[in-house]
């Protein structure tokens, strides 16, 4: 029997590779993204045809849904899609996230600093709203999981990224409570913290710092190079599968070394 998984997110970047590695694996998969830019975040959205071309490669096993993490109608429209159309639900990957504005803090405006906690923070919590009851009421034998995709600015200070700064922390707060909130009915809740990862999110930084490409953010990190949306799909996929079944409530970094302290 496939494992059912919800990936917010799903259209690009790091949540497609998300989807690609789930498949890989045997899941049947809902792919969830918005597919509309948000006023105040200063660089596009992916597009209905992102996610058309995410579900294509993977024929039945994959069915895109277009909704907002915000929404908490959308994000219990991803599990009821998931229990009508595949038959269950085992997982679920909040990995939609936006990196907003930059500047010092003082010069951020109310609506940047909120499109940034909106999408980061309650979305986060939306998704995973919607997804516990249904997790738990599947029994503790079915290893239930939870990710979140919050960063390295999750345990770090990024320069002129406060709001994401912030936000990130909070994705790893909000999930180790709510790890402990799941952890008696065998549900586990994890965070994966990427590194700079050749995605849009990316290029938005670059733009922040006035740099011409990404290139330059790989002297950050140790290994000497920007990661891959597929590195830290694997990471994500191994802690939905039942071997991470004593983690949770973790926040794992996936950043080739560039928050080792
Ligand atoms: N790329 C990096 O270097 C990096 C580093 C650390 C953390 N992250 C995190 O990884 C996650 C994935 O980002 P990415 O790097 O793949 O960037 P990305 O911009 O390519 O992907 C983000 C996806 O989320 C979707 N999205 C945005 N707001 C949404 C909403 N309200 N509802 C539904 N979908 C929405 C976008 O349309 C897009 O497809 C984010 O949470 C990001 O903060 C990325």
């Amino acid at each position: 029997m496939s494992r059912v998984a919800i990936v917010t997110g799903a259209a690009r970047g790091i949540g497609a590779a998300t989807v690609d590695a789930l498949v890989n694996e045997n899941y049947r998969v809902v792919a969830v993204d918005r597919c509309r830019d948000i006023s105040d975040v200063p660089y596009a959205m992916a597009t209905r045809a992102d996610l058309d071309v995410v579900v294509r490669r993977h024929g039945d096993a994959v069915l895109g849904l277009v909704g907002d993490v915000r929404s908490a109608t959308d994000m219990q429209l991803a599990v009821e899609t998931a229990t009508r159309h595949f038959g269950r639900l085992d997982a679920a990957v909040a990995c939609a996230g936006v990196l907003g504005a930059g500047g010092p803090l003082w010069e951020i405006s109310d609506a940047a600093w909120d499109a940034v906690w909106s999408v980061n923070v309650l979305g986060t919590r939306r998704l995973i709203e919607a997804a516990a009851p249904k997790l738990i009421s599947n029994g503790k034998e079915a290893h239930g999981r939870i990710v979140a995709v919050a960063s390295a600015a999750g345990s770090t200070g990024l320069l002129h990224l406060a709001p994401y700064t912030a936000a990130k922390h909070a994705v790893v707060g909000l999930i180790r409570g709510v790890a402990m909130d799941l952890a008696p009915y065998g549900v586990t809740a994890n965070a994966v913290s990427p590194g700079s990862t050749r995605t849009a999110i990316l290029e938005a930084s670059a733009k922040v710092y006035g740099l011409e490409n990404v290139e330059a953010f790989a002297a950050q990190q140790p290994i000497g190079r920007l990661l891959e949306p597929s590195e830290i799909a694997a990471a994500i996929v191994w802690l939905c599968s039942s071997a991470s079944s004593a983690i949770t409530g973790a926040d794992i970094a996936v950043d080739g070394g560039m928050t080792v302290s």
